[in-house]
């Protein structure tokens, strides 16, 4: 199964009319654990240009959370109308190398199927977004799942999205394995501690030394960030657009689990990220009705 799946992507890769589409513009978050990155990725969603999709790459899965979705109970209708409990791409790469699941999904020469039914099965569709979730991975190291998103997902339905934001896990390894490759802006989110610039040292060395390429590398400060911090970063040579500012009730909504879509377009929180997002260059659209 193992062959069917590297061939299915080799086939998809090779075949000319399979050429995809271009995806639409690619935005990845990282940085160390805990410094803001979904929360970053959430207030963006309101502000970005639709159509959107937010692919979220962290197994810890916080982004559904935080925009509301509970992805243990949706339900989506399939092609031939049938509900089922969405799909984690982890789940769903679970089905298809298990022949029997396979089969039980419809079979079909891989290639083609594929792609289909990661459109089918995973995606959490709402008025302003699409959603997928890869999901926790089987084992440790193990980024099959992962590489279906660059595989199949982005080059099937990416050219459907006008903006693709990427909530990522803490850390670098997603970096290291080269999970998005191709990415337009790479938005680092930082803490104000002396580890925050050996980190963007480390981000700027591990994309070149991998070869995942991208247009611009931003940094953001979190909430945390104070005057000292920020001049730090001013004169670190690199991109700075500002900080995401403290807000009280990001705090409780994350903590009691309201959606961050609730917030007031005048909260301290998203006026920040609109502030970011137009330094960098985005043309912010106020959908939001909060
Ligand atoms: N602007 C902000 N104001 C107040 N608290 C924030 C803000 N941004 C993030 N937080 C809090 O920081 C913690 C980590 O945020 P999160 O977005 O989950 O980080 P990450 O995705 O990088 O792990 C959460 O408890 C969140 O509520
Ligand atoms: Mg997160």
């Amino acid at each position: 199964m193992e062959d069917k799946i590297a061939g299915a992507a080799k086939l998809e890769r090779l075949a000319p009319s399979a050429a995809p589409e271009k995806p639409g513009n690619i935005i990845v978050a990282t940085g160390r654990g805990g410094t803001g990155k979904s929360t970053f990725v959430a207030l963006a969603s309101r502000y970005l240009t639709p159509p959107l999709l937010l692919l979220d790459i962290d197994p810890d899965q916080s982004l559904a959370d935080m925009l509301g979705v509970d992805l243990e109970t949706t339900r989506i209708k399939t092609d031939i109308g049938r509900e089922v409990k969405i799909k984690t791409v982890s789940d769903l790469t679970r089905d298809i190398v298990d022949e029997d699941a396979f089969m039980e999904l419809g079979g079909g020469i891989p290639a083609v199927k594929i792609p289909l039914l990661l459109e089918w099965y995973t995606r959490y569709s709402s008025e302003k977004f699409t959603l997928i979730s890869l999901g926790p991975r089987w084992t440790a190291g193990d980024y099959r799942a992962a590489n279906y998103l660059f595989e199949f997902v982005i080059p099937s339905i990416g050219g459907d999205y006008a903006n693709i934001i990427v909530d990522s896990p803490a850390g670098l390894e997603h970096l290291n394995r080269k999970v998005i490759p191709d990415m337009d802006d790479l938005f680092l989110v930082l803490d104000p501690s002396m580890k925050s610039m050996k980190h963007v040292a480390r981000v700027r060395k591990i994309t070149g030394e991998v070869g995942i390429s991208y247009k611009h590398f931003y940094l953001v400060g979190n909430y945390e960030f104070d005057d000292e911090a920020e001049a730090s970063l001013k004169r670190s040579g690199e991109t700075y657009l500002g900080k995401m500012d403290y807000d009280a009730r990001v705090k409780d909504y994350n903590l009691k689990g309201v959606s961050l879509l609730n917030l007031p377009d005048s909260s301290p929180a998203c006026l920040s990220v609109r502030r970011i997002l137009a330094e960098a260059g985005y043309k912010i659209s106020l959908t939001s009705t909060a």
